[in-house]
């Protein structure tokens, strides 16, 4: 395990998977975190990230001074490195003139002893390497018994070593930018920390089994499936650790897409073998919607009555102590990341409705320590039909987010056809996977068109597609013409309520990708 110390970088979080990608494991930690409880979680290695502070400002994040002279591997970033330097006796300045902001070269210097060769070991460059630099700060003066390793034009300690593992680099590894940033990261992890890169999909599903078993022994769990990825993938880890043990609750909002419903059933109970209650809520969810326009309100009472609904579901299973959800780590990084003085992302959550204060469960969440892409994996590897392990994201509250304006039966319905057509052609142009999100939203403009020879004054759909990966930022996505003309001409013909189809150019920020 390698423990990143947060010092409220924006690139924490890409450090965590850079190194999960070299397929070790790794844990984003507060930088209050102390050496003791690094060994008492057997730790082989830390990682300080960047931040935004100055070492010298009062108040600067800092970490327990006695990891640095512990043994124990370090590699500081940016900030990580001036708070290495500083807490060892160097020095660190505002570096008037020489702050360095985008791309740069450094120069490794000639009298690289070994061990602390090994962080550039490998690489394309003998003496000169490419970077990606983003400081005010430098570090001016080694502290006592580090070996200057690298300088750039600018910066005198671009990157700096110790015999006892102790690197600091001034550039940014983890970032694209430095083309062999992810070498350096393995040579750190390999070379330096002596970690074996065993962090595979099976691995993380016989960990994963194992914390599942322990913490629900011989007592009952029940899941709600959305439809979505995560929750599936939740269901068939807890399933695979304590069988039956495990029900499944898919709640039918009467939100859903075209053939969700069906699609959900037939795979978890006849393929799968999972036991499932299917909740047929449509009515009761119809009911909570009329008339309301506002979208914070619409969340709010669906979110309501998703928990109700689930509720009754489980009391009449008889004693279920467990709730399972499908809680990713990025959702955890980000609602800890409140907590953590140093960090300074906030990301708003959309999870439905969330959870009551009083909630009677306790919590399974076996997908708290993976990132999506790992999600995937494990869901391939567990069985997940292969279209269900790409599905799209589906947000909770359903359509009832993507009819503009008050939800109706009849506007649902026209939506999903719509939606039907176009999700249907993005498959047939094998651009589904490619695209990270696609949907169609109906708008509550209406507008005049011709038919025959008849006017008609119909329905707008707005086609929404973007690519992104993280869904924090997005582009939209740029569909081939003839794609989209084939799908509008579908929707007009095919959908009576509608005679008019617009594609959305907006990328997020400003737009959001959903609608409402
Ligand atoms: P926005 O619209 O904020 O959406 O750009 C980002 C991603 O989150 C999904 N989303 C939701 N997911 N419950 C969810 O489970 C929600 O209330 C919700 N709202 C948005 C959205 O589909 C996109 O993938």
């Amino acid at each position: 395990m390698i423990a990143i110390f947060d010092f409220g970088s924006q690139y924490t979080r890409l450090i965590a998977r850079r190194v999960r990608e070299a397929r070790v494991y790794s844990e984003i930690v507060p930088n209050t975190t102390t050496l003791e409880d690094l060994r008492a979680r057997g730790c082989q290695g830390v990682i300080l990230s960047g931040g935004p502070n100055s070492v010298y400002d009062a108040g600067a994040p800092q970490c327990d001074a006695a990891i640095f002279t512990s043994n124990l591997p370090v590699l500081g970033i940016c900030y990580g490195m001036q708070v290495m330097a500083q807490a060892l006796g160097g020095k660190v300045q505002l570096a008037t003139g020489r702050r360095e902001y985008g791309p740069a070269t450094i120069t490794l210097t000639d009298e690289h002893p070994a061990p602390q060769d090994a962080i550039f070991a490998g690489l394309d460059a003998s003496t000169s390497l490419h970077v990606w630099m983003s400081h005010g700060d430098s570090v001016t003066e080694l502290p006592e018994g580090f070996t200057l390793l690298a300088t750039s034009d600018s910066n005198p300690v671009a990157a700096m070593g110790h015999a006892r593992g102790l690197v600091g680099l001034q550039f940014h590894p983890e970032v694209a930018h430095t083309p062999q940033g992810a070498q350096v990261l393995e040579n750190f992890l390999f070379g330096i920390c002596g970690c074996a890169p065993e962090w595979t999909t099976e691995n993380v599903i016989e960990a994963t089994v194992a914390r599942i078993k322990a913490q629900v022994g011989d007592r009952r769990v029940i899941c709600g499936l959305s439809g979505g990825v995560d929750s599936a993938v939740a269901a068939l880890l807890i399933h695979r650790a304590v069988g039956d043990q495990l029900t499944c609750v898919f709640v039918d909002t009467g939100l859903l897409r075209q053939g969700e419903g069906e699609q959900v059933a037939a795979t978890f109970r006849d393929h799968m073998h999972i036991p499932l209650i299917v909740a047929d809520a449509r009515a009761r969810f119809l009911e909570r919607l009329a008339g309301v326009e506002d979208p914070e309100e619409k969340r709010k009472r669906i979110g309501a009555e998703f928990i109700r609904v689930f509720e009754g579901e489980a009391a009449k299973l008889g004693d279920v102590p467990f709730l399972a959800q499908g809680t990713l780590y990025p959702d955890v990084i980000e609602s800890t990341s409140h907590d953590t003085a140093a960090a300074q992302t906030i990301k708003t959550h959309h999870n439905v409705g969330g959870l009551p204060s009083d909630l009677k469960f306790q919590l399974v969440e076996p997908l708290r320590y993976l990132f999506k892409d790992e999600v995937r994996a494990v869901g391939a590897e567990l069985g997940l039909p292969e279209d269900w392990v790409w599905r799209h994201p589906f947000p909770g509250p359903g359509l009832a987010i993507r009819v503009i304006g008050a939800v109706t039966e009849e506007r649902l319905a026209t939506l999903r056809a719509a939606d039907a057509i176009f999700i249907e052609e993005l498959r047939a142009a094998d651009l589904y996977r490619p695209t990270g999100q696609a949907f169609a939203v109906l708008t509550p403009v209406r507008s005049v068109g011709v038919m025959g020879d008849y006017r008609t004054y119909a329905n707008v759909v707005a086609l929404r597609a973007v690519t992104t990966g993280d869904f924090m930022t997005a582009d939209w996505a740029r569909l081939p013409y003839d794609l989209l003309a084939r799908v509008a001409n579908r929707i007009v013909n095919e959908v009576p309520a509608v005679n008019r189809v617009v594609f959305d150019i907006t990328s997020k920020p400003p737009a959001t990708i959903e609608w409402e």
